[in-house]
């Protein structure tokens, strides 16, 4: 399918999203969003995409943010529906069997910052900075992330960063757990490297391990894990554990489908 403003294609057993909007620092437009819910739906049947990465274009930007041209003369009700938009987009993210991972080279604010916390893992290069800005706007994260920043780094600073609007470089939001790794320059180049770790071990395994935490997070502790045991014996219907422990107990790889 052909977009107008993302990129999505495959490589390696990878499957790549570009936000591909550079001379608007890849802001998010509704048409840039709608495009990127179709492409992680893409992403999610391709079996040519075990891991998804996701990027910007152009080398200054993640993305710098929901689109504020398009926001500066909504009323309240499509305010709502865009937040809406950008929320059950985000959440393809969250509930997507795959592992994704945001690999972040400049700006990541606003919505761009929300974009990269749906995502499983987030790699950045040193130049980067991460915010979430919007209260300079008049108004507040409304793609998840002040439900998803504050179960990232905690109350405190997610609180922090709200209100101060602050953006946070490379190497503190390191610090803080907001990105998982910080490289000199090659973000891509990581977020390759942990695909290619990935894609050696079972799919099946990794999409109920993400499942059991994700809903696990929701829940009150002592049921969470009793719902990690049901998918733990969830496991035990696939073809992947058989191979897995026969291959180690034969001492040899597994070869997972
Ligand atoms: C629309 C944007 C944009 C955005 C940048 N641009 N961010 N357009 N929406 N979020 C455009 C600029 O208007 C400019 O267009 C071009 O990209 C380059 O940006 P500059 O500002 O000229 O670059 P620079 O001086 O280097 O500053 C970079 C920057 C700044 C610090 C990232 O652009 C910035 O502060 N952007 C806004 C960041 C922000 O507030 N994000 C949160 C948005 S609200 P022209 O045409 O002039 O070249 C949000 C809400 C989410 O995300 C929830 C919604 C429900």
């Amino acid at each position: 399918m052909a977009f107008n403003t993302i990129i999505y294609e495959t490589n390696n057993g990878i499957g790549y999203i570009t936000i591909n909007r550079p001379k608007a620092l890849n802001a998010l437009s509704e048409e840039a969003l709608t495009e990127l819910s179709e492409a992680l739906d893409m992403a999610a049947k391709d079996d040519d995409a075990k891991v998804v990465i996701i990027t910007g274009a152009g080398g200054r930007a993640f993305v710098a943010g929901a689109d504020i041209s398009a926001m500066q003369h909504m009323t309240a009700v499509e305010a709502y529906d865009y937040a809406r938009l950008g929320q059950t987009t985000y959440n393809k993210i969250q509930d997507m069997p795959k592992i994704v991972i945001a690999a972040i080279d400049g700006f990541a604010l606003g919505g761009g910052c929300e974009l990269a916390l749906a995502c499983d893992i987030r790699v950045a290069s040193a130049k980067s900075q991460i915010g979430i800005p919007e209260v300079t706007l008049g108004v507040f994260p409304g793609f998840a992330g002040t439900q998803r920043l504050p179960r990232l780094v905690g109350t405190g600073i997610a609180k922090e960063m709200l209100a101060t609007a602050r953006k946070v470089h490379a190497d503190e939001a390191k610090e803080i757990g907001l990105v998982n790794y910080v490289v000199d320059e090659n973000p891509l180049a990581k977020a390759e490297e942990l695909a290619a770790q990935i894609c050696k071990n079972s799919m099946s395994a990794i999409a109920l391990g993400k499942k059991a935490m994700n809903e696990g997070m929701e829940m009150e502790l002592k049921k969470g894990i009793e719902h990690e045991a049901s998918l733990f014996a969830v496991a035990f219907t696939t073809e992947d554990q058989r191979e897995g422990m026969t291959a180690f107990l034969e001492k040899r790889p597994a070869n997972f489908k």
